[in-house]
């Protein structure tokens, strides 16, 4: 147990009426001992409310129809903690928890609030009870955040508000709004899928940020997850290393076996390399889908580049463009891929160290281990002084 004697000459703040530890956080500059205090209580509180997850705590993230049941189970089976997406309808949740039958009490689900229907993702959290929710992209920011967050929580008392966020504006609004979440996602430009159009940052430097924001505050800490780019053992690491307390996968489980996801698509992901120079945030693959609606100034996905972003970009008018994409859809596999591909294939920048298709659970168990072993080796080469 940490016990400190403070002396109120020394710390005068601290012995103020109405003032607490947090306040002595802000007050005096003892910083790295008090993050290692707090880390460890916020991982603490994850294995509380996940009995069943390891540490290192590796997250599959609710990717829209691709984290199926399926891969969600077999992460949390594994010692993680998968949360399903939103699928192609509202009911598909209901479908897909109902699966599971009572192992959908260890897996979350993800809600997209822009589009979500609220009746039904509060039915069905009410009947299959998910240990967790994981909430993105409201149209009227933490308004509707708030109103979802408590109308779940009045479903089932028992459920875990994770909120995906990919600034500090957000995060600040959620943490102090009256239905603060439980984990804060920290989603970096880094991410596959949806983010952050033109403000986000990487969350090497977002996480931290957030963490000093709510200490300068007064805010109690939130515990954090990193998301975006983190495909192995050591982009968990790293994200450990900047205050996370879990790591949020999003692209990698992408290539596993449990994957609700095309061979086309699967391939194209195996195939590509250099995320930064290959992906691109563009709406151009909602809009040749039909997909319109998106709150676009503020999440726009990123995906790998293909045939339909290159003419695009050499000037081929939209409507040409949408009759090829829809000449391309007929073609099955073929419909993705670098060179003639023209179909969405959303994806993070880590997208290059995925090379391999594996079971969820040996991404898992094997990242998780190496991920241990490298805060280890991390541990003897620069834990001290030499
Ligand atoms: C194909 C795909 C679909 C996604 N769908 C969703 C979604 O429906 N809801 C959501 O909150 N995030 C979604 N995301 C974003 C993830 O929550 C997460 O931020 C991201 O996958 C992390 O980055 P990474 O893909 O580089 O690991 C999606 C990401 C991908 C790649």
């Amino acid at each position: 147990m940490f016990q400190l004697k403070l002396s109120p000459l020394r710390f005068p703040t601290l012995h103020r009426p109405g003032s607490s530890y947090r306040h002595f956080i802000s007050a005096y500059y003892i910083k790295p001992t008090c993050i290692i205090r707090r880390k460890m209580s916020s991982v603490s509180q994850l294995k509380k409310d996940y009995p069943w997850v390891s540490n290192p705590l590796i997250i599959a993230a609710p990717m829209r129809v691709f984290t199926g049941p399926a891969l969600a189970q077999a992460v949390s089976s594994a010692g993680g903690l998968g949360f399903i997406g939103p699928g192609l309808k509202p009911e598909s949740t209901a479908t897909d928890l109902a699966s599971l039958g009572e192992k959908g009490e260890e897996v979350g689900v993800g809600f997209q609030l822009w589009n979500g229907d609220l009746a039904k993702a509060v039915e069905v959290v009410g009947e299959y009870k998910p240990c967790a929710c994981w909430l993105f992209a409201p149209l009227n920011g933490q308004k509707d955040i708030d109103l979802w967050s408590a109308k779940l929580r009045a479903a089932h008392p028992g459920i875990k508000i994770w909120l995906q966020i990919g600034t500090v504006t957000e995060a600040l609004a959620a943490a102090t709004s009256s239905q603060p979440p439980d984990v804060l996602v920290v989603q970096g430009t880094e991410a596959g899928g949806h983010g952050r159009t033109s403000d986000g940052a990487s969350w090497t430097t977002l996480l931290p940020e957030i963490e000093d924001t709510f200490s300068a505050k007064g805010l109690p800490q939130i515990p954090l997850v990193a998301a975006g780019g983190i495909s192995d053992a050591r982009g968990i690491a790293a994200a450990l290393s900047v205050g996370a307390s879990g790591a949020a996968i999003g692209t990698r489980f992408l290539a596993s076996t449990e994957a609700r996801i095309a061979k086309g698509y699967q391939n194209a992901v195996l195939e590509a390399s250099e995320g930064g120079k290959n992906t691109v945030r563009t709406h151009l693959y909602n809009h040749l889908r039909g997909t319109y609606g998106w709150p676009e100034e503020q999440w726009a996905p990123r995906a790998l580049k293909n045939k339909s972003w290159e003419e695009h970009e050499a000037g081929v008018p939209f409507e040409e463009l949408r009759g090829k994409h829809e000449d391309a859809l007929r073609k099955g596999d073929a419909a993705w891929g670098k060179e003639t591909g023209r179909t969405a294939t959303y994806a993070g920048e880590g997208v290059g160290l995925v090379r391999t298709v594996k079971s969820a659970k040996d991404i898992v168990v094997e990242e998780r281990q190496k991920a241990r072993e490298i805060l280890r080796r991390m541990a003897g080469e620069f834990g001290d002084e030499r």
